[in-house]
């Protein structure tokens, strides 16, 4: 398939099957995943992969019982920085700095660390995490295609309570919180009535304005 047939073919899928993903499916998921774009290249969310039967067991009712999480093979979810401080943007641009062989003292004469704690750190805390969110959807986004070239079903998950899955996942420790969660799996095409229902988007002339 190509790009566009993916994507007619890919949709939010409501019944999985239960089908486990092949490790090398799995990977080229989180690959995808990893190599998302992010302002600044910083990344700030970290994802969890959860396979565990058990803990998406008492992850569901915290979705309000959305079937996916259980009939998936995986659930991902996307937990953004709950804050950014300055030792976060040092350890960012030091790694960087080892990646490209690019020393540190030069990518500091760019300005890149004062634009950095201009744009980000320096904003109040809870703007820091919407900002981080922002990201952690481009990654989401990201995981949506990558899997639906690979006709494993994925389904975007904003449907569920936040703060209580925070608390079971023990988020608030690691400076986390949930934004959204990614079901991967097979669709139960028989018991899903929307694996029929065509795809509505807006049109062309409404979506786009040539300008
Ligand atoms: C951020 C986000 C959150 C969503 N939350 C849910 C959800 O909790 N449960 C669900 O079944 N679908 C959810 N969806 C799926 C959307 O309803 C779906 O993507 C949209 O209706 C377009 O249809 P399609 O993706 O099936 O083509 C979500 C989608 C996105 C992008």
């Amino acid at each position: 398939m190509n790009i566009i047939e993916s994507l007619n073919w890919r949709y939010a899928t409501k019944r999985m099957t239960g089908k486990k993903l092949p490790d090398s499916d799995l990977q080229t998921i989180l690959d995808a995943i990893r190599l998302s774009a992010s302002s600044y290249g910083l990344q700030p969310y970290n994802v969890l992969v959860i396979e565990s039967e058990e803990l998406r067991k008492q992850l569901q009712p915290l979705a309000y019982g959305q079937a996916q999480i259980v009939e998936s093979s995986h659930v991902l979810v996307f937990a953004a920085w709950n804050s950014v401080d300055e030792a976060k943007v040092d350890e960012y641009l030091q790694a960087y700095s080892e990646t490209t062989s690019m020393p540190l003292e030069k990518i500091l004469a760019f300005g890149i660390k004062d634009r950095m704690m201009q744009a980000i750190v320096s904003l109040p805390q809870d703007e820091q995490y919407h900002w981080a969110a922002k990201q952690a959807y481009i990654a989401l986004g990201t995981g949506i295609v990558a899997a639906a070239s690979l006709e494993i079903d994925a389904t975007p998950m904003e449907g569920f309570m936040a703060a209580k899955v925070d608390e079971l996942l023990d988020l608030p420790s690691k400076n986390l919180r949930s934004v959204v969660l990614l079901a991967l799996g097979y669709r139960d095409a028989a018991n899903d009535f929307m694996a029929k229902t065509p795809k509505h988007r807006w049109s062309e002339e409404k979506l786009f304005m040539h300008i």
